[in-house]
């Protein structure tokens, strides 16, 4: 008896990609990732098993949306780790290409644009990431012509970014947005969570409780929600906040005192070397139990 998963196809080339691609028969899902493997990256891929016949994954450490003091020589790179995961979850095919294969002119002259949605929170800190980041979405949704692409609600801006280039520019794939994983402590779970050391671990935590503590305070209103999530980060002076918002999760634009229904409260702080960020749906002036189970 055989009942080992079997491993995905692995492709690097286009034509290899066009090849397993025309395989593939029924509905396609794509879950795309820079690599470092971990379970909030395996629950995207559980998600889209359950709504798609086959699943492709993509492994790309995309150059185009780092800056040029960011971490993209020291990110972690854990191919073999990576696949024994996509195995385990069923994973049909994984793209793996290098950057010749993405960008075989180098750095494109034409790119997608984010618009002002692409200069805020995020992308005030990081300049031209969120252009980097569509890009790259918009070639493998070309390459690949997926009916779902499933993306992490951790990255809540990106997200937002890819739903608006699907509509605004009429890509025709749905959008599926998947809850933040979260370690038994609380701390989303990231590819740079590898970066901490023990003590920055610990200080890191301050993150999923001040937005814990804001989404406490819902009932309140916008100003409450923000004043219990600010009073949690000032308390720990080896987390350097970059922001702290309370925005609607359409125009992140931040929402007024008067303001009821859902609101996202997201947060970036550098801990040590690592910049890390995370976020909540709050859903403002709603009771605390219905609040939680937005
Ligand atoms: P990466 O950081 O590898 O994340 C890949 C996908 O996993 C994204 O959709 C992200 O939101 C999701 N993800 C990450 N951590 C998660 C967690 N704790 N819970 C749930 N989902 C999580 O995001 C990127 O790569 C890149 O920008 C990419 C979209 C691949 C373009 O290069």
């Amino acid at each position: 008896m055989n009942d080992s998963p079997r491993p995905p196809v692995v492709v690097r080339t286009r034509p290899e990609l066009e090849a397993a691609r025309a395989a593939l028969t029924g509905t396609v899902a794509v879950v795309m990732t820079m690599g470092a493997l971990h379970d909030g990256h395996a629950s995207l891929v559980r998600q889209a098993r359950q709504e798609a016949d086959h699943v492709v994954m993509t492994i790309f450490l995309n150059p185009l949306q780092f800056g040029r003091n960011e971490d993209l020589a020291k990110y972690p790179r854990t191919f073999d780790a990576d696949l024994g995961l996509c195995t385990a979850e069923g994973v049909d095919v994984v793209f793996a290409p290098g950057p010749d294969v993405v960008y075989p002119d180098g750095d494109p002259g034409v790119r997608v644009s984010a618009g002002r949605l692409g200069d805020l929170l995020e992308g005030k800190s990081r300049p031209g990431h969120f252009d980097g980041v569509l890009t790259v979405v918009a070639k493998l949704l070309h390459l690949i012509r997926p009916d779902r692409a499933y993306f992490g609600q951790k990255d809540a801006q990106q997200l937002l970014l890819i739903r608006r280039m699907v509509r605004d520019l009429d890509f025709g794939c749905e959008v599926v947005a998947v809850p933040t994983v979260r370690e038994s402590d609380g701390l989303a779970m990231s590819s740079r969570n590898t970066y901490l050391t023990p003590l920055d671990r610990e200080v890191a935590l301050v993150l999923p409780t001040a937005l814990g503590a804001g989404e406490s305070h819902a009932p309140e209103g916008a100003s409450a929600v923000r004043r219990a999530a600010r009073d949690v980060l000032v308390r720990e002076p080896l987390c350097l906040v970059d922001y702290l918002v309370l925005v609607h999760p359409m125009t992140l634009e931040d929402v007024p005192e008067w303001y009821r229904g859902e609101a996202l409260l997201a947060v970036a702080a550098r801990v040590g070397t690592t910049r890390l960020i995370d976020n909540v749906l709050v859903n403002i002036g709603a009771d605390g139990e219905q609040a939680r189970s937005v």
